[in-house]
């Protein structure tokens, strides 16, 4: 057997869950509760990268005779990839809680936003702020995610609303991709809300985002992804299915806002424009459903925001995963759904969309890279993967959801470098 010259070892994990095997194509039906869990388990770590996942005693073997390794002992803790949260809003100015307190008292989320409040107050906080306070006001959050075990985060632009802004909130998270060990994928999302100024005439406001913020922003290289809010008042299908045209036209991959308030038809465009993922699906029809299992798009699932918007019913999980549909969770962090934390989203999928411990987690990591184009990168623990690693201060992986309300993990391993640790 080949010795290796290594930079750090895992080792004794109760429960180690590799996820390995679905970095090509998502995890659906049963194989959402296959995590590949190696009791005992440990991994070998050289620079930024997993060399070996195999049992303590096999990864000990594996270490070179005098190179001396950091040693992570992880007796009694399950260990398991990075979460990552595929929809955020990140990069914004100001805070909501006045419409916290408005919905308690019974107003809807589509009743504050169309009398001008919601994104809308968003926005106009975001705007008065410079590039250097919106990295100032994110840099804490995403010091959070990490600390709850988030890896790599997507965010969204689409709190500026003019070129200038969007591109200033994307510019915000290149700056935080660079100085923070959270990894940010980013999406522009300048049709998130028709702007105030462009009420009776939302079509120029499209005009704006296809043939003005989107060319802007593809040739700067500022995102990946091309995000929209199809929904019944904001962006109609047809809207919706130009500005996505028109991003995938500039090489932004199309994901879609879709049938979250109502059941619009948002799903069946994500399946005809080929997107990567379409969120929420709260309304989704079971033509839509058909059309995700269909073209295999990930549905990223977000219970914390179904919990924010107080609904009794949340997106139909067991009816996705039955169709075949591969499912992914995300917080949806944004100042209408202030939580960083996808242990919290996990136990939320557990007991309001009856997913399987299992089924949560698979779909908060390797399915969940597959919603930002990472399945080759990240959300598994197999060797040549990026060491993106949590240790997790639970026995086993029930416990994750079962335990809920406090921060489980233990230890967070970043491209191979300990980033944060309770002790
Ligand atoms: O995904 N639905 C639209 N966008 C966000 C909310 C953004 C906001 O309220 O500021 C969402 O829930
Ligand atoms: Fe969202």
């Amino acid at each position: 057997m080949e010795r290796l010259d290594l930079d750090m070892v895992i080792l004794n994990a109760a429960e180690l869950l590799t996820l390995e095997g679905a970095s090509h194509t998502p995890k659906i039906k049963d194989n959402l509760n296959e995590l590949g869990i190696i009791e005992k388990g440990g991994v070998a770590i050289r620079g930024n990268q997993i060399l070996a996942v195999d049992s303590t005693k096999n990864i000990k073997r594996l270490v070179k005779p005098g190179s001396r390794p950091q040693i992570v002992d992880a007796k009694n803790k399950t260990v398991m990839p990075g979460f990552i949260d595929s929809h955020t809003h990140l990069a914004f100015a100001g805070s909501r809680e006045h419409e916290f307190v408005q919905k308690i008292q019974g107003k809807s989320y589509m009743e504050i936003l169309e009398s001008g409040g919601g994104i809308n107050v968003t926005v106009n906080a975001t705007r008065k702020a410079s590039k250097n306070t919106l990295v100032r006001l994110t840099q804490p959050t995403l010091s959070r995610m990490l600390e709850y075990g988030t890896t790599t985060v997507e965010g969204k632009s689409g709190y500026g609303l003019e070129t200038n802004h969007e591109i200033k909130q994307l510019l915000a998270l290149r700056d935080l991709n660079l100085i923070h060990p959270i990894e940010i994928v980013p999406t522009f999302m300048g049709a998130h809300v028709v702007p105030i100024k462009y009420k009776n005439k939302p079509d120029d406001y499209v005009k704006l985002v296809t043939e003005k913020m989107i060319p802007n922003v593809a040739k700067r290289g500022l995102a990946e992804f091309c995000d929209v809010f199809a929904e019944k008042g904001v962006f109609d299908i047809e809207q919706s299915r130009k500005i996505l045209q028109a991003g995938k036209h500039h090489g932004l991959r199309p994901k879609v806002h879709a049938d979250e308030m109502t059941t619009l038809g948002g799903a069946e465009l994500a399946a005809e424009v080929g997107a990567v993922s379409a969120d929420h699906l709260l309304k989704v029809s079971n033509q839509g459903i058909k059309s995700l299992a269909e073209k295999q798009i990930v549905a990223v699932l977000l219970p914390a925001t179904a919990l924010v918007l107080m609904k009794k019913e949340y997106a139909p999980a067991r009816t996705l995963i039955k169709a075949g549909v591969p499912v992914a969770l995300a917080t949806d962090y944004n100042p209408n759904c202030m939580t960083e934390s996808m242990q919290l989203v996990l136990t939320l999928a557990c007991l309001n969309m009856r997913m399987t411990p299992a089924e949560a987690i698979s779909a908060a990591t390797i399915n969940a890279a597959h919603a930002i184009n990472r399945s080759h990168l990240v959300g598994s623990l197999e060797p040549n993967k990026q060491a993106d690693i949590l240790i997790m201060d639970v026995p086993n992986h029930a416990q994750i959801p079962y335990h809920f309300g406090v921060n489980l993990v233990h230890k967070v391993i970043k491209a191979g470098k300990v980033v944060f640790s309770t002790r």
